[in-house]
């Protein structure tokens, strides 16, 4: 039975419970509802201001919704707690779904591609302003994430590094200014990397780009295909939670081809926590975007490393954490 006749069941059960006067909602009841109507209304606006946004500013006030209702269950109590608690139960796939191994657990698909027709990324680019918007949000991010990178991890006896999904290059241009002595190939899908060519370095970004311009090299190409050789450290930085595993594991073996026996793939992402007591709703949240929009997923270490281990490589050494963002690097070598 699909979640849409669930609903419906629930809803016609609901009705009938008033209507027999074996649910008398209460004054409780009621001012709980008027509140999530309220706080659903001001996420959602009116059909009319939805229209005018764009699709992807759409499926973020999707994912506020959800987050809305979620937080209504936690306040609700008696028989509207038990329509709303079974409700809950019907949603049990979106609501929980990082209680789900990471190995077995449905990837959902990814809604982006459903609705349009494309993978994101190809919207990306396709529409020049989503394309825009996107690159100002992972500028910013780099200027903060890339100087952490550069400085996480000893460079010295590395000369090459591939910054696979580089992105506009902001994290591959702080690593190369930092390190005169490497020189860096930006890997990306060809429209992604015109964009990189013609970015000029922004404000946050450390001085000496023109030096690091002369040892940044291009290479337009998917991913999944076979990676240019040569490389002592292949970067993925925000890559792999974009991904359902069965993509990640691709690409991890594609960098495992491509890696000299003695290199390095570097992992820098978020990691979930699992015992730390780490607030769990940005979490989900970010975990909810990543399904709604990629038919991706947030993961913990160990679930990344399970993922390495079926590419043929292993942790190097204990993970790094940054001091923002939950972010740690995760170095991966070949299995010996
Ligand atoms: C979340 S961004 C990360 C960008 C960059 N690594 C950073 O940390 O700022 C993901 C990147 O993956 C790239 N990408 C997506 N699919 C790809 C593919 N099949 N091959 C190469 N790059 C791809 C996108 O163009 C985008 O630049």
């Amino acid at each position: 039975m699909g979640m849409r006749q669930d609903i419906e069941d629930l809803a016609k059960e609901a009705e009938w419970q008033i209507r027999e006067h074996k649910w008398v909602p209460s004054a409780n009841d009621h001012t709980v509802a008027a509140r999530v109507a309220a706080d659903l209304r001001a996420v959602v606006g009116t059909p009319q201001s939805q229209q005018e946004l764009l699709a992807v500013t759409r499926l973020g006030h999707l994912r506020e919704a959800l987050a809305a209702v979620t937080i209504a269950l936690a306040y609700v109590h008696g028989p509207m707690a038990w329509f709303l608690g079974a409700a809950a139960t019907a949603l049990t796939p979106i609501l929980h779904w990082r209680a789900m191994p990471a190995r077995h657990g449905h990837t959902f698909g990814a809604t982006w591609a459903k609705v349009f027709g494309e993978l994101f990324w190809q919207s990306l680019s396709n529409d020049a302003r989503l394309a825009a918007d996107f690159d100002a949000a992972m500028s910013v991010h780099a200027a903060a994430v890339g100087p952490w990178v550069a400085g996480a991890r000893d460079w010295g006896a590395d000369n090459r590094v591939a910054d696979i999904g580089g992105g506009t290059g902001g994290t591959l241009r702080s690593t190369l200014a930092r390190h005169s002595h490497l020189t860096g190939t930006l890997i990306d899908l060809p429209e992604t990397v015109a964009r990189a060519r013609d970015n000029s370095p922004t404000p946050d970004e450390p001085t000496g780009t023109t030096d690091t311009a002369a040892r940044m090299t291009f290479c337009p190409q998917s991913f999944f295909a076979p990676l240019p050789p040569g490389h002592d450290v292949l970067l993925l930085a925000h890559i792999l939670p974009d991904w359902a595993d069965d993509d990640c594991v691709r690409l991890l073996r594609r960098c495992a081809e491509a890696l000299p026996d003695a290199g390095s793939v570097v992992v820098v992402d978020r990691v979930v926590s699992v015992d730390s007591g780490e607030e769990q709703l940005p979490v989900s949240q970010r975990d909810l975007a990543m399904m709604v929009v990629l038919g991706g997923r947030e993961r913990t270490e160990h679930e990344f490393c399970l993922l390495a281990a079926e590419a043929g490589l292993e942790l190097l050494r204990p993970s790094l954490p940054a001091p923002h963002q939950g972010l740690h690097l995760l170095e991966f070598g070949k299995r010996q």
